[in-house]
Parts: C-alpha cells; structure tokens; sequence
C-alpha cells in the first residue's frame, strides 16, 4: 500500500485566513478559517490593506490551529499547498510567505494551487467517488468560470464572464436594496420571502460565445428599476426584487452549466464557489440535471466559500503529478487556470 500523503495548506487570497490538513486528497483532518468579514462589512467591501494585515496578524495561529486539530506537528506534513493566485497581491503574499517560510524550514515539497482549481477540488472532499471528467461551474465573488474537468489539475475554460462575476453582482444589488455586506447570503435569505416571478429582469446572451456570462445588464436593470422607484417615490418590495434578480441569474447559470454537459457528452456536473452554496441555484441545478439525466455534485457550504481544505485537495493532486514550486515562488494576482 502507497504511503499517505498528509498536506498542510494554505488559503489567504481574499478575507478569509485559513489553514487545513488533508490526506490524500480527500480526507480532512482540519479545515480553519478565520473571517475578516465583520471587519470589512464596516466598508461595504473588502478593503485590500486591511485584509493582507488582519492575514500578517492570524496566519501563524491558525496554523497552529489546524496542525493541533490534526493532531500532527510539522514533522509529520509531506508538502505545503499555498494559494499563489489569481486574489489580492497584499493578501496572497501573506500565505506564500508563510508556506515558502514552513517548506524550507522543515526541508519539504511546496506546491502552489491556483485558488478556482482550490475550488473545484472542493468537490472532491466530500463526494469521494467523483473522479474526472466532469463539467463544473465556478461562481464566486470574483470569477464566473464554465469549465471542463478534462482530468486532475487539467481544465478546458468553456465559459467566462465578460464583465461582473456572479457572486460580485449578488453583493452590489444586495447594497442598492440596502441588504448589507456579503450580499450573496443576504439576497438569497430575502428572496425566501419574495416572488421570483413578480419582476422580469434582463437574462443576458453574449451572442458570439454560448458559455459566456454578462451581469452587468441585469445588475444595471435592478439599479434602474430601484431609482425609478425612489423618482416616483414608490417603497421596492425588497424581497421581489431579490427573488427575480436571484432567479435571472441562477437561470442562466444553470442553462449554460447544462447545455455544456450535454454537449461535451459529461454526465456529471459540479458547482464550487461562494454563490454555489446559494439555495435558488442548488434547487434549479438539481431540477435541471434530473431532467437531463446529469449527477450533480456540491460541496456542503462551508467547503464553498474560501477555505484551506479545498486548496489541500486541489494540491495533493498537484503533488501525485509533479508539481513543485521553488523559494522564488511569488503571488500572482491574475494567474490563468491551469497556468503552473
Ligand atoms: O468563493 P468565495 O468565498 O470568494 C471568492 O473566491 O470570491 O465567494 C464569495 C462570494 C461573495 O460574493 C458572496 O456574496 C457569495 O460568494 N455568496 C453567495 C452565497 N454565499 C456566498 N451568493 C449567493 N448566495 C449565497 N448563499
Ligand atoms: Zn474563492
């Protein structure tokens, strides 16, 4: 029997600061996060500088964290997964420093994991049959990604979005409704309460590529919707608008997600990222996949939103097949997918 692989990872792209250690691949034997988001709700947003020093502050002690739930010490970790990229530089460099700092130090593999790829892999924690190929749909706060899982760490890009990422517009139209900061939950919470159908917001086509995203109509479409409101001096039914921008952008996802599947002949869909732990989009996958005769697989919420563990998988992948990353390995804030 093989050895088992124990990897130390590390996720700091964004707000959240978070250390895992995972077996093999699939099998996590901690996964801490620690969340920056009351700080930047006072902002309405992430705010760069205050996120890469809130990491500098918590990401020893979440290490350690994670290595004493794991019940292990640095001796016993095989390789150290870091997050280089695509996220913010300032943030990003906080991990890799930390994960270049523990490789040298204790003489072991580091292996740099590209955040969607972190994502993706997300997936496999908890479905341990899943096995490439799949299709899968990536959507969080920052990228809106169709992409064929050709194999382990080899992805075909089908789809982008061409302006705002899915997750990004939940969280503006969550503002102009005066929902708050995260939006995504928010809406998703409000939109319990509504009709998804009382308005009829724009679904966007990019006429020249079919797996291409475009939010920006519709987020401009509730923008506009809510001031003619205001200009008539009319109260919204917040939990309306909510539903329909919910179900505009849930149903496009979801058609394109599909009809990718069916042509690239996959049988299997999974949806990662912040927005697939939203519940409109995990009822109308299922729905549509169940029509279509597609398995459909999620990771449970907290495996969605930003975290080590999923970065662990992504990178035990990367380590059966090779990859290592030397001391100059540096954050690169629009790394490309499938870029090593
Ligand atoms: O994956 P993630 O934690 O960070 C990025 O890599 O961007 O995703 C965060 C995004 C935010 O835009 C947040 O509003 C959205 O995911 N999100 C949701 C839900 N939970 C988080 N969007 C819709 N419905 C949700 N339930
Ligand atoms: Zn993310």
């Amino acid at each position: 029997m093989e050895k088992d692989v124990k990897i130390l990872a590390i996720e700091s792209s964004c707000d959240e600061t978070s250390a895992a250690v995972v077996v093999n691949g699939r099998n996590v034997l901690s996964n801490i996060i620690y969340s920056q988001i009351d700080i930047h709700t006072l902002y309405g947003g992430v705010v760069p500088e205050i996120a890469s020093r809130k990491h500098i502050e918590k990401i020893t002690q979440v290490i350690r964290q994670a290595l004493k739930e794991a019940e292990c010490t640095l001796d016993d970790i095989d390789a150290v997964a870091v997050t280089y990229g695509p996220g913010l530089v300032g943030a990003l460099l906080v991990g890799v420093g930390a994960a270049k700092a523990i490789a040298f130090a204790k003489d072991i593999p580091l292996v740099g994991v590209h955040h969607i790829e972190g994502h993706i892999a997300a997936n496999y924690i908890e479905n341990k049959e899943l096995e490439p190929p799949f299709m899968c749909l990536v959507v969080s706060g920052g990228h809106t990604h169709l992409v064929k899982v050709v194999d382990y760490g080899k992805f075909e890009i089908l789809g982008i979005t061409r302006d705002d990422a899915a997750g990004e517009a939940f969280d503006k139209v969550a503002r102009a409704i005066g929902l708050g900061y995260p939006g995504g939950p928010k809406i998703d919470r409000k939109a319990k309460e509504g009709n998804p159908d009382a308005i009829e917001f724009p679904r966007a086509k990019v006429a020249e590529s079919a797996y291409d995203f475009s939010f920006s109509g519709l987020k401009s479409a509730v923008l506009n919707y809510i001031n003619q409101a205001h200009m008539r001096d009319e109260q919204i039914n917040e939990a309306d608008v909510a539903a329909s921008f919910q179900k505009a952008v849930t149903e496009v996802l979801t058609e394109h997600a599909v009809a990718a599947a069916k042509e690239y002949h996959m049988d299997k869909i999974a949806i990662a990222g912040g927005v697939a732990s939203n519940s409109a989009l995990r009822a109308s996958m299922k729905a549509a996949c169940e029509k279509a005769g597609l398995t459909l697989y999620h990771p449970s919420p907290i495996l969605c939103t930003d975290n080590a563990a999923m970065i662990g998988a992504a990178g035990y992948y990367e380590y059966i097949n090779g990859t290592r990353h030397g001391w100059d390995l540096n954050a690169i804030p629009n790394l490309k997918l499938g870029e090593r």
